[in-house]
């Protein structure tokens, strides 16, 4: 990693410290939400029949939290980070990272206020009504002006493998909310789509699709070239596969959305497409995470003792296993089985929960010490507690998950020798329920970790400067 070591320049840290923390503390509100929603699957009562606590109000409002609040904030404070250490010079305004920093947060208000009161698009990961996309918009472009202003100006020739893949994720995420989120406003939280019918759905999950391919892998992928060199203390395993890396990655998941729609009105040649793609897509995701995981080559006794490398590697392993089992579910015959089940929702939170949220905890836990002015986090063993919370819960919804999604495509497709269903929908729910309260008790996990994270964290912000010092971790 090109870094000078000498007199750093005075990096505007502020902007970092901040979205650091919101990251924690939305975390805390997006995961608590999951577990509300997840209990309201075994236990519908919990809505009290208030109509913005129901299920259909509240998942939108878990999505976009978890997704925009939580895994947004981790974004905005590690690229900030990232691009102003392998720069080596200050963010290119601080007038622009203060309007993104507020900016951001007012969106997320924005949707905590509206969602639950049931104004929605009703597209998926795009719930949000106009006027708040505009403000998206808005913010988005000024993040974009000052990570490339911050690059432009930077003092460093070469520019590290990490800034392209946020740079991409920027550039691509703000193409996509612009194009899918093209509406006509009829009133002041009221628009109907620009586009109709198949093509809707088309641009839907082109947009659905590389939200998670720019928004929720290629971001992350950032933070994961950066920190985990840094945590493991060794250069990135291969630079050439880096930048193979990165070039496949970025022009193969774009055509990957129908898959999305298999089965659907959309042209059968697309869907064919979009199948095909997702398999070859399989090729550079693993690229990228045997690269990071062969990183700590020489270096794995460090896993050992360090849970903040451990939540990256775990991060890395779950990423590989949510871009195998993805390619996989995209083939037409596998996604007849596993479309609509709980088979999709349990991928989703192995890539969401096991990649994304470990990844991003990791990556925090690796800052806070370093923005608040620390050796080291209040406690390390703390750390490793979270690990093992996190990691159990993880393990815990997704097999769940996956139980119940398998048994729910074999219930609906079995027939009896006459042609009639063998089983009622009612009666898949049923065998479903115990699953569920698995997945929920899974979610409590997580929680209890996030919750730990957040009293860390306090201990470490509020000690005296300097006074916290590496501890050695219990294994
Ligand atoms: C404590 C942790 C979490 C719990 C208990 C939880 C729970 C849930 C539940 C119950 C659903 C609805 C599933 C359904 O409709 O059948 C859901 C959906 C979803 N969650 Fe989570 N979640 C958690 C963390 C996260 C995180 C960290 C992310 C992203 C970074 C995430 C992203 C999503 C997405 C994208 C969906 C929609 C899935 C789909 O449409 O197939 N969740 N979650
Ligand atoms: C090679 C990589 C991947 C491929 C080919 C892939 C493929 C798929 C497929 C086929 C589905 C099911 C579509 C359906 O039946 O409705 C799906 C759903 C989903 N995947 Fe992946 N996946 C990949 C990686 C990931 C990762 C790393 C994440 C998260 C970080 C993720 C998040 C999601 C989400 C959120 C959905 C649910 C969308 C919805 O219906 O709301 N995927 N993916």
């Amino acid at each position: 990693m090109s870094e000078i070591s000498q007199a750093q320049p005075d990096y505007n840290y502020k902007v970092v410290r901040q979205f650091t923390i919101m990251t924690v503390i939305w975390g805390i509100v997006g995961m608590s939400l999951g577990v509300f929603i997840a209990a309201q699957l075994f236990a519908p009562a919990l809505n009290f029949d208030i109509p913005w606590l129901t299920y259909s109000r509240l998942r939108p409002l878990h999505t976009n939290a978890v997704i925009f609040a939580f895994g947004g904030c981790a974004l905005f404070a590690t690229s900030y980070y990232i691009v102003q250490r392998t720069s080596q010079v200050r963010l290119f305004s601080d007038k622009l990272a203060a309007f993104t920093f507020w900016g951001w947060q007012a969106v997320i208000v924005a949707a905590v206020l509206t969602l639950p009161f049931g104004y929605t698009t009703s597209k998926e990961y795009a719930e949000l009504e106009w006027p708040i996309d505009i403000l998206i918009a808005l913010v988005w472009v000024a993040y974009i002006i000052n990570f490339f202003g911050t690059l432009a100006i930077r003092k460093v020739s070469h520019i590290y493998v990490a800034n392209w893949f946020l740079g991409a994720f920027m550039l691509t995420v703000a193409v996509l909310h612009i194009g899918n989120s093209m509406a006509l406003p009829v009133s002041f939280m009221k628009s109907y789509s620009m586009y109709a019918g198949a093509v809707d759905a088309m641009m839907q999950w082109w947009y659905g699709h590389n939200a998670v391919g720019f928004f929720l892998t290629a971001g992350f992928l950032g933070m994961m070239y950066y920190f985990v060199p840094k945590q493991a203390g060794r250069p990135v395993y291969s630079y050439r596969l880096s930048v193979v890396h990165f070039w496949a990655l970025i022009s193969l998941y774009i055509w990957a959305g129908p898959h999305h729609l298999h089965y659907t009105a959309l042209p059968d040649w697309t869907q064919s497409l979009g199948m095909v793609m997702s398999v070859i897509l399989f090729v550079p995701s693993w690229g990228g995470m045997i690269n990071g995981i062969m990183t700590l080559s020489g270096a794995w006794h460090k896993l050992r003792t360090d849970p903040v490398l451990r939540f990256l590697i775990v991060s890395l392993s779950f990423y590989g296993m949510s871009t195998f089992e993805g390619p996989m579910m995209a083939i037409k015959t596998v996604n007849a089985l596993s479309h609509y089940t709980d088979w999709t929702v349990g991928h989703v939170h192995s890539g969401a929960l096991g990649w994304v949220a470990m990844v991003s905890i990791g990556s925090i836990y690796h800052l806070i010490p370093h923005l608040f002015g620390q050796k080291a986090m209040y406690s390390t063993k703390l750390v490793n507690v979270h690990f093992w919370f996190a990691t159990i819960g993880v393990v815990l919804y997704i097999v769940a998950m996956w139980m119940s999604g398998v048994l729910q495509g074999l219930m609906w497709r079995a027939v009896n020798a006459d042609g009639t269903l063998t089983y009622s929908f009612v009666e898949s729910l049923e065998a479903s329920k115990p699953f569920y309260v698995v997945r929920f008790v899974g979610g409590c996990f997580v929680v209890a970790g996030m919750l730990i994270m957040a009293y860390n964290t306090y201990r470490t912000v509020s000690a005296p400067k300097g006074s916290l010092v590496p501890e050695p971790a219990a294994a």
